[in-house]
């Protein structure tokens, strides 16, 4: 091997080490963590299931947290209005019991998909008042642009 070849992968060890340091690094002081657990659930049964089985806004902390049991379904979301004081911490558990629908919240970072056989959970805080849309933006049939809810943050 000449010196030239030896140069080119030392600086390809080199580039990957550095690589992988600066990922590391930074994955590690941002504190990102793969998915704790997976929650499943039979899309066929959500009728029977305690947590799907009536959608709503249960209220934890009055004030301080909230949980959303919310079906995703074609095409509409149920509950179709929730509305929670501002400033809360708000948990969705969202499922749905026909296809893949997304569950973004308009003018928020709120962003996910909503996958059958799945419960999806993302948590957020509002701190301005007023109506965000909810839409789906995940193609999941005709009648995918009209589903759409409405999340009221309230003045506290
Ligand atoms: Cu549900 Cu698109």
């Amino acid at each position: 091997m000449n010196t030239y070849e030896k140069g080119w992968i030392a600086f390809g060890v080199l580039i990957t080490a550095v690589f992988l340091a600066v990922v590391g690094y930074f994955g590690f002081s941002a504190g990102l963590q793969p998915p704790q657990k997976v929650e499943v659930i039979d899309p066929t049964k959500l009728a029977s299931d305690p947590r799907f089985s009536k959608p709503r806004i249960e209220e934890i902390v009055p004030g301080e947290e909230y949980n959303v049991y919310l079906v995703s379904r074609m095409w509409t979301f149920i509950p179709n209005q929730i509305t929670v004081p501002k400033d809360a911490r708000i948990n969705f558990y969202i499922t749905s019991p026909d296809v893949v629908h997304g569950f973004h919240i308009v003018g928020t970072s709120v962003q996910t998909m909503v996958i059958p056989g799945y419960i999806t959970v993302i948590s957020a805080r509002f701190s301005e008042p007023g109506e965000y849309w909810i839409i789906c933006n995940e193609y999941c049939g005709q009648g995918h642009h009209m589903m759409k809810a409405k999340l009221i943050v309230k003045e506290v």
